[in-house]
């Protein structure tokens, strides 16, 4: 069994896009202090990337979540693996997440994070599948690309645990 990657996004394009990001949020963000979340595992290397481009202070906490339900797509009902650290009360809330397929995993973590308070929270997405969506209360505030109904890895986000090392975006054929 071999898997066949083909390239969608190059490495220089996905750095270029995210130093795009970086300086929208830095000039939205202007004159106040960001507090990021990273979702694990996916949005580790795009959290990375990014904040090195953020201007404004910066500080950063992790949650790990997954879905219920089988196969590959998700349930909505989303199991907190490993919560955050630090309280969110009067923050201003950045959500790092590598993609947005169905939008049900990011729909109840919103409402979860909403009720501990920040001052604001938005939504950072270095890759969106609109084609895919099931929820309508999912407003992303930053897109990196949007992508068309396929399966991609690379960049943080894996095919069964592989892949995450990839400089750059793929799409990923699976040979049987
Ligand atoms: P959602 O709840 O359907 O929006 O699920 C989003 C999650 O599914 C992402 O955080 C990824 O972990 C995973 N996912 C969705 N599409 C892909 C893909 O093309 N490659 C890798 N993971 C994906
Ligand atoms: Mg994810």
């Amino acid at each position: 069994m071999k898997d066949k990657i083909s390239v969608l996004l190059a490495e220089e394009a996905v750095d270029q896009r995210i130093q795009e990001l970086g300086d929208a949020i830095s000039r939205d963000y202007a004159g106040k202090s960001i507090h990021l979340i990273c979702i694990l595992k996916g949005s580790v290397f795009f959290t990375c990337e990014l904040a090195k481009r953020i201007t404004v202070p910066v500080s950063l906490d992790f949650m790990s979540v997954s879905s219920y339900g089988a196969g590959t797509s998700s349930s909505g009902v989303v199991k907190i693996s490993k919560d955050l650290d630090e309280p969110l009360e009067g923050k201003e809330v950045l959500i790092v997440e590598d993609i947005i397929d169905s939008g049900r995993t990011l729909s109840y973590l919103i409402e979860i994070l909403k009720k501990r308070n920040p001052h604001s929270l938005k939504l950072c997405t270095l890759l969106d599948k609109p084609d895919r969506r099931v929820v309508d209360n999912v407003t992303v505030d930053y897109t990196g690309f949007e992508i068309p109904d396929k399966f991609v890895v690379g960049y943080g986000l894996d095919y069964a645990q592989k892949y995450r090392n990839l400089p750059y975006i793929g799409v990923i054929e699976v040979e049987e």
